[in-house]
């Protein structure tokens, strides 16, 4: 069996701070941010919105798009690095909210590589006979985990999340036709909070190595599309829409221009979401989701803390 994405789905939280909205003591503005990264504004979860809250919206909304009865899904996955408590972990509060009492519920953590570490473990589910029909979400509050005086990083993210139902089919022409998933811990201080449960008793706040982060996001992201052409035997010109992780604009470009890719075939709506981890390939996807059902070979690509880093082929 090969499974395939039938719905998509994605909700953002009812707050949008704009570049130049942001507080006055950051000391930062519009033409910094946007010239360094491509960011204009980012959605901000209000303090009754949670990841689970968001995951949910965009899961039903998956679901309506994809005209898929809750009583079918037998998988939920969340990708998110930024779950609404310790334990249990967020995907079950969704799977409580949907009113869904079969099947498994859990969370993948890959940071932003979330969404396609959680594609990859859903896809091998349904490729091995385990799963008919799971959702894919990822989701994050990230702002929770930002430290709102240290303008380096908090300029950089959003809240947010985008959700896939990706269901069983016999066509292997059809669907998801690789999907491959790497990490290397030697960068893990590269990017990483400066406490968490076990380390402090914290929660702790992004960290980041801003220019090693971005080095090898060009050079995973790179690295990783070379790989997947050549394990599915196709040239560059193959890839009719490529939807890299939303981080930074300035390394997507960078990808454009070192891959060869046709500018106008890859897809960018950092300005719109900011970084918004496990959320942002799920919510770009969302963004022309009608669109994309009219695509034959779209390409996901991500890179994140750890570092983690992945690649997903499908066909639609
Ligand atoms: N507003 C104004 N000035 C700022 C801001 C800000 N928001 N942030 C930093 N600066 C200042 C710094 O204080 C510094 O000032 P100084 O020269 O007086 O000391 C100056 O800008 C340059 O700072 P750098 O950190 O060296 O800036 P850099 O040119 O490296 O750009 C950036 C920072 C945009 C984060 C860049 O390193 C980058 O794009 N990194 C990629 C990482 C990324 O996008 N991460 C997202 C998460 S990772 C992921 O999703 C894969």
């Amino acid at each position: 069996m090969n499974s395939e994405i039938v719905g998509i789905g994605a909700a953002l939280p009812s707050k949008c701070i704009k570049n130049s909205q942001l507080p006055r003591e950051l000391n930062t503005s519009d033409e910094w941010i946007f010239q360094r990264t491509g960011i204009r504004q980012r959605y901000l979860a209000a303090e009754t919105e949670t990841t689970a809250s968001l995951a949910t919206v965009a899961a039903q909304n998956a679901l309506l798009h994809a005209k898929i009865s809750t009583n079918d899904i037998d998988l939920i996955i969340v990708a998110t690095a930024t779950g609404d408590y310790t334990f249990p972990a967020t995907a079950t509060l969704v799977q409580k909210s949907l009113q869904i009492t079969h099947g498994a519920a859990f969370d993948v953590s890959a940071v932003c590589s979330g969404f396609i570490f959680a594609l990859d473990v859903a896809d091998s589910f349904i490729k091995s006979g385990k799963s008919q029909c799971a959702l894919v979400i990822g989701a994050e509050t990230f702002s929770r985990i930002l430290d709102w005086s240290d303008r380096s990083t908090c300029v950089l993210f959003g809240d947010g999340a985008g959700a896939v139902v990706l269901k069983s089919q016999s066509d292997k022409h059809r669907g998801i036709q690789s999907c491959k998933i790497y990490s290397d811990g030697r960068f893990s201080d590269y990017l990483i909070t400066s406490g968490g449960i076990s380390a402090n008793r914290s929660i702790g706040f992004v960290k980041m190595h801003g220019r090693e982060v971005f080095k090898y996001a060009v050079e995973k992201f790179h690295q990783s599309l070379k790989e997947l052409l050549k394990d599915n035997e196709l040239k560059i010109e193959d890839v009719d829409l490529l939807v890299p992780h939303q981080a930074n604009s300035r390394i997507i470009n960078k990808l454009i221009e070192i891959s060869g890719i046709d500018e106008k075939k890859v897809l960018i709506t950092v300005q719109k979401h900011a970084n918004t981890s496990a959320a942002s390939i799920p919510l770009a996807l969302n963004e022309i989701r009608d669109d994309v059902f009219s695509k034959r070979n779209v390409v996901l690509l991500s890179m994140g803390a750890g570092f983690t880093w992945g690649s997903a082929l499908i066909k639609f």
